[in-house]
């Protein structure tokens, strides 16, 4: 199958004017291969019957998921082990000792694709602070833009190759039971997370004060100007004590924004600046 260059770039403007997603000029086999699926699936002629279909407006849903198929949703269970080893030992324990009145805690997992980083979180206070699920209000909220991959994170199972790639065999037996020839994720992970849509470049709805954000593998894919933004946007849901982790190729080093970075356990996190 094959893309014409006005269409290609017609999408790739929407992607970017819609998400903040940058695809550049060259990747056309990346848009042809990822929505040839959409295009056989619906049983559209071609790939340009297609993207006029979205150039007509006249199906939002049918935009949505092929800017959804355009991304990247690559992710797997406590991907790059660092950031969770400095949530265990570093950050969780200094905000337990300083939330100890109210006992509320919230994270949000942004962009949190299929779910393996929320249920990462979601196991890693289970095994370690347990006493504190019974007795606080904690909770993960976990977001994308995708409503497929949402989709897939809610039902909470996973094939045996993800279940494969960072869990820990030990963690597979206490916290997944085989369902249906895959490995479904127990109460008491699914118990602490809710998955809502939005939209990290557009208007967001109701967030409360977070304690900690993860916003990982996801600005790589935006401009510096979308990246600052939305930094910006972080810092105003974030308390003031609270923690903000990026991917392991993402940074705020070079860039003016009100946030110092802290050392973590083999990783880097931010905090809002102090005025
Ligand atoms: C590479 S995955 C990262 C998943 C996870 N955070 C991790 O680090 O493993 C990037 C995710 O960002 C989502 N995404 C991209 N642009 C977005 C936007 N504007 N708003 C919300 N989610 C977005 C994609 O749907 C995808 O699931």
């Amino acid at each position: 199958m094959k893309v014409g260059a006005a269409q290609f770039t017609f999408l790739c403007d929407l992607l970017r004017k819609r998400t903040g997603v940058v695809i550049d000029g060259s990747k056309e086999y990346l848009v042809v291969a990822r929505l040839t699926p959409i295009v056989r699936q619906r049983k559209i002629p071609s790939l340009d019957t297609l993207i006029d279909r979205i150039r007509k407006g006249i199906d939002p849903t049918l935009e949505r998921d092929v800017l959804s198929a355009m991304m990247t949703h690559e992710t797997s269970f406590f991907r790059d082990k660092s950031p969770f080893e400095t949530l265990r030992t570093i950050v969780i324990p200094e905000l337990v000792a300083r939330r100890a009145a109210s006992r509320q805690l919230t994270f949000w997992s942004a962009a949190c694709s299929t779910g393996q980083e929320p249920y990462s979180l979601a196991m890693l206070l289970n095994e370690h602070f347990r006493g504190l699920l019974e007795t606080w209000q904690v909770r993960i909220i976990a977001t994308d833009f995708s409503e497929a991959v949402l989709a897939r994170a809610r039902d909470g199972l996973f094939t045996e190759l993800e279940a494969g790639r960072g869990l820990p065999p030990a963690l597979l037996q206490k916290y997944f039971r085989p369902l249906q020839g895959k490995w479904s994720i127990s109460q008491d992970c699914r118990r602490l997370v809710e998955f809502r849509s939005l939209n990290l470049n557009a208007t967001w709805p109701m967030m409360p004060p977070c304690d900690v954000v993860l916003v990982r593998n996801v600005m790589i894919y935006f401009d510096i100007a979308t990246r600052a933004a939305l930094v910006e946007r972080m810092r105003r849901i974030l308390r003031p004590d609270g923690a903000l982790f990026l991917g392991g190729a993402e940074t705020l080093i070079g860039m003016d924004t009100r946030y110092e970075r802290l050392a973590g356990t083999g990783c880097s996190y931010y905090r809002p600046k102090q005025r």
